[in-house]
């Protein structure tokens, strides 16, 4: 079968093969630890749902304004107003269906041929695929672990060249769940202003953050940028609506409206009664939201303080998101079930048949030495799954 060229660079994304994998196997019976899951295992609340059957028993059923609906777009810009004091008309907001196709649109958008999108890394597996999609060239930039997985200044301006269209920042970041603090920020912002290239600034986990870390959009401390920021933003993580499919795009008129004639021409708007619920997400009262960080953070502390007395795992302590990436290269060279371990998969391999715990490979985050584990589940089922990694690395000779 023929397929296009573009599709031939591309991947499906590898964190949601392994949600289904672990699925598969638990509808076997196998009684698994499925530490995969990028999203929280809250259920939404039940404001947010009354919303949404408020908008149903209402009617509201039919196509909206491919854009989002205003009180939507309202709600957003209301939003970045009170957070942080950016100013934002309703005609610089995108509702898509998620951050994920808010992105995608918004790369479409302003991406051509051969264009730089830099990336540091790990990241969040789509956006080199997106980026490979759109025609681009992903611009990996490592990041240390030393430097607590942070781009430094340095580092962004040896990667920005004459090509670079797009950086890329991702604070609380997946999968390392590194928060840029404002000085930070600031660093990265003066490198920025002297090179003319778009921001994008993916604050998905904006109030996942935790202790004494305080998360700062780049604009709003640099407000320079903003003509050339796109804030990618969802209610997915935030208020455990992953399945309703709400993210949005914020910035430069011109650049979200072509993104929102991209969607015209693909999705059309997001659904009616979604947007509805997001509605409430935004303005309602927000103690859900911040009983579940609270939540996270405790499990966050579990997890951190496991993996770092197992022997052979370094564990960097995460500032937002749910996730931990647990630099595994010391079991590298050790023998399980036969095999050599060498790589991150390897290491996951060896955790599912010994352990019956899945995490991802670091790999696909663009990392050889670490294994992300989300946290997004039960305390129970934290210990349970740290007691199988534990007793499976021990195991190894
Ligand atoms: C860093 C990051 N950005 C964007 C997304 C997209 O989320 P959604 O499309 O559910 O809004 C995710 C989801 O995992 C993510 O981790």
């Amino acid at each position: 079968m023929k397929l296009s060229k573009r599709t031939q660079a591309i991947k499906p994304a590898v964190t949601l093969a392994l949600a289904a994998k672990a699925q598969a196997l638990r509808a076997q019976g196998v009684d698994l630890v499925n530490f995969t899951a990028g999203e929280p295992d809250f259920d939404t609340p039940q404001r947010i749902k009354d919303a949404a059957v408020q908008a149903l028993k209402k009617g509201m059923t039919k196509y909206t304004d491919v854009r989002g609906i205003e009180p939507l777009r309202a709600a957003v810009a209301e939003k970045y107003l009170k957070d942080y004091d950016l100013h934002y008309t309703k005609e610089e907001v995108l509702v898509s269906c998620g951050g994920k196709h808010a992105l995608y649109n918004v790369l479409q958008a302003v991406i051509d041929p051969g264009d730089e999108v830099v990336i540091p890394t790990p990241y969040w597996v789509s956006y080199s695929d997106m980026t490979l999609l759109a025609g681009g060239i992903p611009r990996l930039v490592q990041t240390k672990e030393e430097n607590g997985f942070r781009i430094t200044p340095e580092e962004l301006k040896a990667a920005l060249t004459a090509k670079t269209r797009v950086f890329i920042i991702n604070s609380p970041c997946n999968p390392t769940g590194a928060g840029y603090s404002r000085d930070d920020l600031l660093g990265l912002a003066r490198v920025l202003e002297r090179h003319d290239c778009l921001i994008f600034s993916d604050d998905i986990y904006e109030k996942i953050v935790y202790g004494g870390f305080r998360f700062h959009n780049i604009t709003a401390l640099q407000p320079s940028l903003r003509e050339r920021t796109i804030i990618f933003n969802s209610v997915s993580k935030t208020y455990a609506m992953t399945g309703w499919r709400i993210g949005f795009a914020v910035g430069p008129a011109a650049i979200i409206a072509t993104a929102g004639t991209i969607q015209s021409q693909s999705t059309s708007n997001a659904t009616s009664i979604a947007q509805a619920a997001a509605v409430e997400a935004l303005t309602g009262p927000q103690d859900d939201v911040v009983e579940m960080v609270r939540e996270f953070q405790r499990r966050r502390d579990t997890i951190v303080g496991r993996l770092k007395a197992m022997p052979g795992l370094r564990c960097f302590e995460p500032q937002g998101a749910f996730y931990v990436f647990p630099n595994v290269r010391a079991l590298f060279g050790k023998k399980g079930n036969g095999k050599t371990l060498a790589t991150p998969s390897d290491v996951v391999e060896y955790l599912l048949e010994k352990a019956r715990v899945l995490a991802v490979p670091g790999e696909d985050f663009g990392s050889i030495e670490n294994i992300r584990i989300t946290y997004a589940t039960s305390l129970q089922e934290i210990e349970k799954g740290c007691d199988r990694i534990e007793a499976a690395i021990r195991k190894l000779e």
